[in-house]
């Protein structure tokens, strides 16, 4: 634990996730520091900043959405969206004589928000058809940017009005996804969908609990944002460290090929026995959290126990993922790409030194990522069936992948990730 501010406190230590982010006793919950929430949108708090009461009538009206029978609904969709971007990136080796350099990035982003939208009000955004972002994809990551610099100024509260003078207007305008998110809901609302996606579960008369308007509105607009970005770090971190790694990378390969003869054999249950995808997904997520800052929260009024250390109330205090991950203190060589160091089989000294309840990149206790599970299904498909069609690697001008080199507000603003596709010899895929 150490002291980063006047009033703050950052963590590494595992046992801090229980204490900061898990549930205590009514009253006594490590609240969201409101300095990093913004409420100005229109005025409702959505699943994020909502009071603890709040919070768990809307969590559980969406927590339906996100249930293991609604993730077995929406695999065909996944499937779907996942043969789009498999399709697209063969067309780009068709128009490149037997091989392309694609920026993995765009397509991941492109095919994880293109997900989101079709699940969550049944309209998809076309990114992976048009081969672009949608406007509204390429305002998530400028939202969270927004966010971070609005926030920082807040630090300074004699000095915010000039210098929230000072940020450039896109950063300060973060209405427009706003408006964009606002003008799809409604559509939804007024369109009658019959299909399941997230908002009929929150639109069921049968559900007594119910959300406003306004909070469908926030909430929905989290949901977008934090359902395509995180899971497209996730991918590409974890693409960029298997490609720095052949061993892995050949090992996963031999994993998945020797498992599936055709790529329809590919499906959620039967990849979830794959250990070594799972590992690779884990150490993926270690070596390039999504999120990696702390996730702010604030002691309760009469203070509370961290780590055996009590503080006062009112002490700003988080965990701070990326120091965690890559601190000795929890594992052994951190800074190596180690999927095995996640198997159940591995039984050496590396391994069980490692304190592997460190790693909860999707956060931790009530307020965890209610996406978790559709973020690893998302995961295992989108990386099984990559390694399935191509043979990747790293072009001559890519250096070696270091996620540590790029910035971070709240989430990661990711720099190109430019891998060379090869189609397998006997893969035939049919391109419309
Ligand atoms: C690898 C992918 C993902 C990662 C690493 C991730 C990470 C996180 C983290 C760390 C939080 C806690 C935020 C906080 O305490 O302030 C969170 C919350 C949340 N995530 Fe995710 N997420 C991922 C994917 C998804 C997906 C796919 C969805 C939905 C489509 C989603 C929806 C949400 C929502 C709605 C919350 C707020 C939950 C609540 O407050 O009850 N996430 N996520």
């Amino acid at each position: 634990m150490i002291r980063i501010g006047p009033n703050e406190i950052s963590c590494i230590n595992p046992q801090a996730w229980q204490d900061i982010y898990g549930g205590h006793k009514p009253g006594q919950n490590f609240g969201k520091n409101p300095l990093w929430m913004s409420r100005k949108q229109n005025t409702a708090n959505s699943i994020l900043s909502a009071s603890d009461a709040d919070h768990h009538r809307i969590r559980r009206l969406i927590s339906h959405a996100f249930s293991d029978k609604a993730l077995r609904a929406q695999e065909p969709i996944l499937q779907e969206y996942v043969g789009i971007l498999m399709r697209r990136l063969h067309e780009q080796t068709k128009a490149g004589w037997g091989s392309a350099v694609v920026d993995l990035v765009e397509w991941f982003s492109w095919t994880t928000f293109d997900i989101v939208g079709e699940l969550g009000f049944g309209e998809t955004f076309g990114c992976l058809t048009d081969e672009r972002h949608h406007s509204w994809s390429a305002l998530v990551f400028s939202h969270f940017k927004a966010a971070s610099l609005v926030t920082s100024v807040r630090f300074y509260p004699l000095l915010e009005r000039f210098l929230r003078w000072w940020l450039p207007s896109p950063v300060t305008n973060r209405q427009g996804h706003f408006q964009l998110s606002r003008e799809k809901i409604h559509r939804r609302l007024k369109g009658g969908k019959t299909t399941p996606d997230f908002m009929s579960y929150v639109l069921d008369p049968k559900n007594e609990e119910r959300m406003s308007l306004q909070e469908i509105e926030t909430t929905f607009n989290i949901l977008i944002i934090a359902g395509s970005e995180t899971t497209a770090s996730a991918l590409a971190g974890t693409t960029g460290y298997l490609l720095n790694n052949p061993m892995c990378l050949a090992t996963l390969i031999q994993e998945i090929r020797s498992n599936f003869v055709e790529e329809n054999d590919i499906n959620l249950t039967s990849l979830g026995k794959l250990p070594y995808l799972s590992a690779v997904i884990e150490e993926g997520l270690r070596m390039a959290p999504p999120v990696p800052s702390g996730l702010p929260r604030v002691t309760p009024a009469e203070g509370g126990v961290v780590c055996g250390e009590w503080l006062p109330g009112g002490t700003d205090i988080s965990f701070s993922q990326w120091s965690a991950y890559r601190s000795t203190l929890n594992f052994s060589r951190p800074n190596e790409f180690i999927p095995e160091r996640w198997l159940q089989s591995n039984r050496t000294s590396q391994s069980t030194f490692d304190k592997k309840s460190t790693l909860q990149p999707f956060s931790f206790g009530p307020r965890n990522c209610i996406g978790k599970n559709l973020a690893y299904a998302e995961l295992r498909l989108i990386l099984s069936r990559m390694i399935w069609n191509f043979d990747l690697s790293f072009p001559k001008e890519m250096g070696a992948y270091d996620w540590a080199k790029q910035k971070t507000y709240v989430l990661v603003e990711k720099q190109p990730l430019k891998v060379r596709l090869t189609p397998r010899k006997f893969v035939k895929y049919t391109l419309d």
